[in-house]
C-alpha cells in the first residue's frame, strides 16, 4: 500500500471546511476554485482493513495511516534532518534544471499535481511553465481547499481544480481532467512506497490518463546508494523518523479504540538488498497484548510490525518501469553523487 501525500497537515473532510461544499460539488459561488469529492472511505471497512493487518501472523500496517496531524508534522521534521537527503536533493536538481526541464515540457500544460499536498512545490514551477489548468489531486481536503486558496491569489492564476481521493489503490481522475497536453507531476520519491508491481499498476495508470499528444510525467526517484546512507535517512540522530514510526500506533489507538503503548516499541529501519528497499518496523521490546476493537493481539518480544517500504530504484530499473508501463522516450537530470534522479517520461510512443 503506498503512502498518497507527505504534506497533510491538519488533514479535515471537506465537510467541515466552511468554504467548501461536500458531496461532488463545485465550489461556493464567489470562489475562483472548484473542489470534486471522491474520496468515500468506508470507515468500517478502512478499520477492518487496519485490524487484519495486525491480526495477520507477520503483523502490518499500512503507510498511510503515519499521516494524522502530528504525524504529517513529524514529516515536515524529518525532510529537514541531516541524514534525509531526497528532498533536499530533489529540489536542489530542478532549482539547478529547471529551464531546461520547463523547455522540455513545454508551456500551458493542464497540470495535475499527484499528492499534492500544499501545493508548493507545484507553484514553484508556475513562473516558467505558466500551467493553463491546474488539477491538484490528494486524499486530504483541506490541504487541497488551503492550498487553492492560496493559488487563486496569484497574478493570473490558471484555472484551479481540487480532487479529492486516495489514489493508493487505484487512480482514476478523468472526470476532471479537460482534453489537453497534461502534466502528471509525482515528486518527491512516493513512488519508492509502492511495490514494484504496484508502481507499474499506478505508472500505466498514468499513462492511460495521457491521451492527448504532448503529454507526459515528471517524477522524482530515490536510488540506490551506500547501505549505511540509506539507514541514516530512516534512523536519524534525533529520533525524528522514529517518534513518526511510533506514532502511527496513537494514530491506530484511535482509530481502533487499541491500547498500544509507545514505550513498548522501538523503531527499526533496515535495507533489505535483495528487494532494494528500505524497511521500517516497530519492534516490540517486550511481551506485549494489544486491545483492537474488542479483539486481543499478544507480540513476543522482539516481533514486529511492518509499517513502511521504500524502494530505492537504479537507473535501468525504472526506466525499464517506465517503458513498461508504455511512456516513450524519457529524460534524466540528477546530482553529481545520483543520490535522486528526476525523469521526465514522453507519453507519444505507442
Ligand atoms: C513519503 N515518502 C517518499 C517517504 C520515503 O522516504 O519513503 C516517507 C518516509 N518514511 C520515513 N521517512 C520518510
Amino acid at each position: 500500500m503506498a503512502q498518497v501525500s507527505p504534506r497533510r497537515q491538519q488533514c479535515a473532510p471537506l465537510a467541515a471546511i466552511a468554504s467548501a461544499v461536500p458531496e461532488t460539488l463545485a465550489a461556493p459561488a464567489q470562489a475562483a476554485w472548484t473542489i470534486v469529492d471522491r474520496l468515500q472511505l468506508d470507515s468500517v471497512a478502512e478499520r477492518e482493513a487496519i485490524l487484519q493487518g495486525l491480526l495477520a501472523p507477520s503483523a502490518y500496517l499500512a503507510p498511510k495511516l503515519f499521516y494524522d496531524s502530528l504525524g504529517s508534522i513529524l514529516y515536515e521534521a524529518i525532510v529537514e534532518t541531516e541524514e534525509y537527503y531526497p528532498t533536499r536533493t530533489e529540489h536542489t536538481i530542478v532549482e539547478t534544471h529547471r529551464a531546461e526541464i520547463a523547455a522540455i515540457i513545454g508551456p500551458h500544460r493542464q497540470w495535475v499535481d499527484l499528492g499534492s499536498g500544499d501545493s508548493r512545490k507545484a507553484e514553484r514551477w508556475f513562473d516558467t511553465i505558466r500551467p493553463s489548468r491546474y488539477v491538484a489531486v490528494d486524499i486530504c481536503a483541506s490541504a487541497i481547499a488551503r492550498a487553492l486558496a492560496r493559488l487563486a491569489g496569484r497574478a493570473a492564476p490558471p484555472e484551479l481544480v481540487g480532487v479529492v481521493t486516495d489514489f493508493s489503490s487505484a487512480l482514476d481522475v478523468r472526470h476532471a481532467l479537460i482534453s489537453a497536453p497534461t502534466l502528471f507531476h509525482y515528486p518527491g520519491s512516493s513512488i519508492g512506497n509502492f511495490t514494484p508491481r504496484e508502481a507499474l499498476d499506478f505508472l500505466r495508470a498514468v499513462r492511460d490518463h495521457c491521451v492527448v499528444r504532448g503529454s507526459g510525467l515528471l517524477i522524482g526517484v530515490d536510488t540506490v546508494k551506500d547501505r549505511t546512507r540509506l539507514v541514516a535517512a530512516y534512523d536519524d540522530s534525533l529520533g525524528v523518523t522514529a517518534a513518526f514510526n511510533l506514532n502511527v500506533l496513537r494514530h491506530v489507538n484511535r482509530l481502533l479504540e487499541a491500547d498500544f503503548d509507545a514505550r513498548d516499541w522501538r523503531h527499526v529501519a533496515l535495507f533489505n538488498e535483495e528487494e532494494s528497499r528500505i524497511e521500517m518496523h516497530l519492534e516490540a521490546r517486550r511481551p506485549v497484548t494489544v486491545r483492537l476493537l474488542g479483539r486481543r493481539r499478544c507480540f513476543q518480544a522482539g516481533e514486529r510490525i511492518h509499517t513502511e517500504n521504500s524502494y530505492k530504484y537504479t537507473e535501468d530499473a525504472f526506466r525499464r518501469l517506465l517503458a513498461d508501463a508504455g511512456f516513450g522516450s524519457t529524460r534524466l537530470w540528477t546530482d553529481a553523487a545520483r543520490d535522486f534522479f528526476v525523469f521526465y517520461a514522453e507519453a507519444s510512443g505507442r
